[in-house]
């Protein structure tokens, strides 16, 4: 993720991303789970303007957000709600001045979906502000604002597919995995995060329970890099799965459809409700999203990991 000047204009493009590999490992006492997943970045972008005040505006920070897809306005507020507002205010706070400027929101990512939208915002936002209010601030320390924003924020800010662990937040860059072609579905009803984890009703764990070594995800990984996309796809899980599909039942009629195409795997990605299947080419992605459409399933995406 990086900020770019056009003329007077910062701008910041803010992936999209996928779960391939999801495991809860139980509740912590202090009520977030416990993870393991691997997340990859996808080709699918919001996109973070940032302009200085015109002359005479005497107001402090604006936000507008402009929806491409279908969004309710409860989902994506322009205002203080908004993790892009929180994300001003904390970067602000932390330099010892006031937010200023007007950064415009332009989201495709669905919001509710599991794709990591308001997360990929809110460091996108970091990026920004930090470009437009000038500072040059150690990866070290805005990745711990990130973590102080959302569990999901210090992965968008480090930019790259990673196993990410702790509540989410204790991210390993991951390299050597090629491109993946996907096709991801998103109903039109979402799922809330946390009404996911609270259906999960997890066993309580220790926040960092001793761990058995990671075959599991090793083995996805290995497979990965080699491209062996069959094989890691029987290796791609998601532990949220079950209870997303009991909050939105879209989700099951949208697995049996991609079970019949003939794809590597298919999961949900997060706590949903985007779904998305792993492909063996491009060409493959294009067929399936021409399918899928046809299906009145929701909104399709031919996409691919960034990296
Ligand atoms: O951290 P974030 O604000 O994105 O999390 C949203 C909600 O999802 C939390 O309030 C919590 O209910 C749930 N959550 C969780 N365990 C995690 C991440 C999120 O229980 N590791």
């Amino acid at each position: 993720m990086y900020a770019r000047k056009a003329g007077t204009v910062w701008e910041v493009l803010a992936p999209a991303k996928l779960n391939l590999y999801l495991d809860v490992l139980g509740r912590r006492p202090d009520g977030f789970h416990e993870l393991e997943t691997l997340m990859a970045p996808v080709r699918l972008y919001d996109r973070l303007q940032w302009r200085a005040a015109e002359a005479g505006d005497d107001s402090e920070f604006q936000l507008d957000v402009q929806a491409a897809t279908r969004m309710p306005q409860h989902v994506i507020p322009a205002d203080r709600r908004n993790l892009v507002w929180k994300a001003a205010e904390l970067l602000a706070r932390e330099a010892g001045i006031a937010p200023h400027g007007a950064v415009t929101l332009s989201k495709r990512i669905p919001a509710q979906a599991g794709l990591g939208g308001g997360s990929s915002d809110a460091a996108a936002a970091l990026v920004l502000l930090s470009a437009a209010w000038g500072f040059d601030y150690p990866a070290a320390r805005l990745q711990r604002l990130a973590a102080e924003l959302g569990s999901d924020v210090p992965f968008f800010l480090a930019g790259s597919t990673a196993i990410c662990r702790g509540r989410g937040e204790i991210v390993v860059p991951v390299s050597g995995i090629p491109r993946l072609e996907v096709v991801i579905a998103v109903p039109s009803e979402g799922v809330a995060t946390s009404a996911a984890f609270a259906a999960l009703d997890a066993p309580l764990v220790a926040e960092r329970p001793a761990r058995e070594g990671d075959s599991a995800l090793a083995s996805l990984i290995a497979r990965l890099r080699r491209g062996a996309r069959a094989s890691a796809g029987r290796r791609m899980f998601n532990s949220l799965q079950r209870v997303a599909e009991l909050l939105c039942p879209a989700i099951r009629r949208i697995g049996t459809s991609f079970a019949s195409v003939g794809c590597c795997a298919h999961i949900l990605t997060g706590s949903g409700s985007a779904y998305f299947g792993l492909m063996h080419s491009a060409r493959q992605a294009r067929r399936v999203a021409a399918l899928l459409s046809s299906l009145n399933l929701g909104t399709i995406y031919a996409t691919a990991t960034c990296r």
